[in-house]
């Protein structure tokens, strides 16, 4: 038996299928949804979930919570006088949910689905899969939280053709995707999302107001309180006020907070008590809500599928409850969600639904998924060229040919990166590595050939190869450097130009002189035609016109190398295509 496992910000599930059916663990205290909290007792032992979350207001120094806020990057956490890394304490909620799933079904279990967001990094999504074979499972596979939805929902509709819209608004994470369902096959059209986005930051907004409340009523400001236990105890009683307060608001018009005795004054206590309305809340969380409209209508565009086209839209996630969150989508898009999907736990059935695909239970369904990011490479100039393009099918395999810059080149840095800009300091790091041993010509001369590689988790490992003496050398991608200080960033971005500066040789230069620019114009010229042909009679003859003049005008400014030219139209290029794909 394999389970499929919905390792969430704030609470995780597990299920798997049973005589057929998708089955949710119940855990010790007969629920389905364990918090991700881990701590220790005053004794040391390791309390995961329920007990833990109930000790965090009286022991924040040994409780640690929204773990997964921090997956894939370099930091730690310290409890009871030990580092842990994010992975670690990943892999003690898995471990957690191996023994209930192994109680509840009655008998070991080793293998598992893990899910994550479908925004999550190459580097997060490799701690995930980590802290899965700390906790003891071999992860057969890491699949996106929102196709993990889209195949719940798909799992009580075989049959189906349709268009769908996964919006899912989780404790730490927003992710948005577009998945065509088309008789059991699940083709994820375009994702985009936010990974520092969740519900998580509505509570530090309610907090945050209700400290000034506090700091009003009693003249008090509880940041200042010198005492770190205490202050760290009274953040945490207030977060969870905060929280409590954002929940009874989903359903209520006013709420009030009442934490008796927070704080004392000479022996004299102090009480907190607020009265918070809805639309108090709603104004202080405009902006969490809004901040979701970009990824929605990129992925829409991304996805050229039209608003119309839409079948249906999944909400997932505890957020999705928050009633101005609902209506936000709902008038976005135009289309009433469904209303019959579990927003917690769909995303833990539908990663049992793939367990039991991958286990050869459950035969009939097959999923293939995007790439969330463009990937590629740093080149000469502090220019990025773009190997894999957000969006691709994946898993792929992509390479492209570069050549050296400089006479009798030794060896030359390969720097991956991760983004959109055109300038590759402007870019995410995602690792470095040097091939050496390449065959000395003169410059331009030495062909190196760059593949990048991606898994269906979502995982890539790159390579570079000079055919000529076969020198070779590869990363995985896995050390993320995307949350450094801003001090860090700096002296990081200083480095890097004074490596390129003094060292020029070491850089690399695109096969037939193509920039970026230029690659990028190829890749919309492509789309453009392969709509024309498609779709091309479903829109207005004067659009289509525009169109196909403005692909030949891009045409003659690639062969002139008219960057500036190149860069205009192609803007251009895509401003048609998306008054195409309303009307198409
Ligand atoms: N009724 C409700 N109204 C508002 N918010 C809610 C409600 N119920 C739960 N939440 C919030 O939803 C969030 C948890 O949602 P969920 O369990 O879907 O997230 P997660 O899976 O842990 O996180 P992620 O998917 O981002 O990793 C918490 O911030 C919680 O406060
Ligand atoms: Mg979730």
């Amino acid at each position: 038996m394999i389970v499929g496992i919905d390792l969430g910000t704030t609470t995780s599930l597990v299920a798997a299928i049973k005589d057929g059916v998708p089955t949710l663990v119940l855990n010790e205290r007969g629920k389905t949804i364990t918090p991700s909290v881990v701590g220790f007792s005053e004794t040391g032992e390791l309390l995961v979930g329920e007990s833990a979350k109930n000790q965090a207001v009286a022991h924040p120094e040994r409780t640690q919570s929204s773990i997964k806020r921090i997956m894939g990057s370099d930091k730690r956490v310290t409890m009871m006088g030990k580092e842990y890394t994010p992975q670690e304490i990943s892999a003690m909620i898995l471990n957690k949910l191996k023994n209930d799933a192994e109680t509840y079904f009655g008998k070991p279990i080793d293998e598992a689905v893990i899910t994550v967001p479908a925004y999550f990094t190459d580097a997060q999504r490799q701690a995930t899969k980590d802290a899965g074979e700390i906790a003891g499972f071999k992860v057969e596979r890491i699949i996106n939280e929102p196709t993990a939805a889209a195949l719940s929902y798909g799992f009580q509709h075989k049959e189906e053709t349709s268009n769908l819209l996964v919006y899912d608004y989780g404790g730490g994470t927003f992710d948005v995707s577009v998945i065509q369902l088309v008789e059991g096959a699940f083709k994820v059209l375009a994702t985009s999302g936010n990974n520092m986005l969740g519900g998580d930051d509505f509570d530090l907004i309610v907090s945050k107001f209700l400290f000034d409340k506090f700091k009003e009523a009693e003249g008090i400001d509880l940041d200042e309180i010198e005492d770190e236990q205490m202050k760290l105890s009274i953040h945490q009683r207030i977060l969870e006020a905060a929280e409590r307060a954002k929940i009874d608001l989903s359903t209520l018009l006013e709420t009030n907070v009442n934490i008796p005795f927070l704080y004392s004054v000479e022996n004299e206590p102090k009480h907190l008590d607020v009265n918070i309305t809805r639309a108090d809340f709603e104004k202080m969380i405009e902006h969490l809500v809004e901040a979701t409209r970009q990824p929605v209508l990129d992925a829409m565009e991304a996805s050229k599928i039209a608003n119309e086209e839409l079948d249906a839209v999944i909400l997932v996630g505890g957020t999705t409850r928050i009633p101005i969150v609902k209506k936000f989508i709902t008038d976005l898009l135009n289309k009433e969600p469904l209303s019959d999907i579990h927003p917690e736990e769909c995303v833990a059935i539908g990663a049992a639904v793939q367990a039991g695909v991958k286990a050869g239970e459950l035969d009939d369904l097959v999923v293939v998924d995007v790439a969330p990011y463009t990937l590629g490479i740093e080149v000469i100039g502090d220019r990025f060229s773009p190997i894999i393009y957000a969006n691709t099918t994946i898993p792929c395999s992509q390479k492209r040919r570069y050549v050296t810059t400089q006479d009798y080149q030794q060896e030359a840095t390969i720097n991956v990166l991760q983004g959109n800009h055109k300038k590759a300091s402007r870019n995410t790091d995602l690792g470095e590595f040097v091939l050496a041993g390449l065959s000395q010509k003169s410059k331009g001369e030495t062909v190196v050939e760059v593949i990048f590689d991606y898994d269906v988790n979502g995982i890539v490992n790159v390579t570079a190869i000079d055919r000529e003496t076969g020198a070779r050398n590869n990363i995985v991608i896995k050390q993320s450097r995307e949350r450094l200080s801003d001090a860090q960033k700096a002296a990081a971005k200083e480095h890097l130009s004074t490596v390129v500066g003094a060292e020029g040789e070491e850089t690399l230069e695109t096969i037939e002189d193509r920039t970026p620019a230029q690659i990028e114009a190829e890749f919309y010229i492509n789309d453009a035609t392969n709509f024309l042909m498609d779709r091309g009679n479903d829109i207005d003859a004067v659009l289509r016109e525009q169109i196909e003049q403005t692909i030949s005008i891009l045409q003659d400014s690639i062969a002139q190398k008219d960057d500036a030219k190149i860069d205009s139209m192609s803007d251009k290029l895509l401003m048609l295509l998306s008054d195409a794909d309303v009307q198409g």
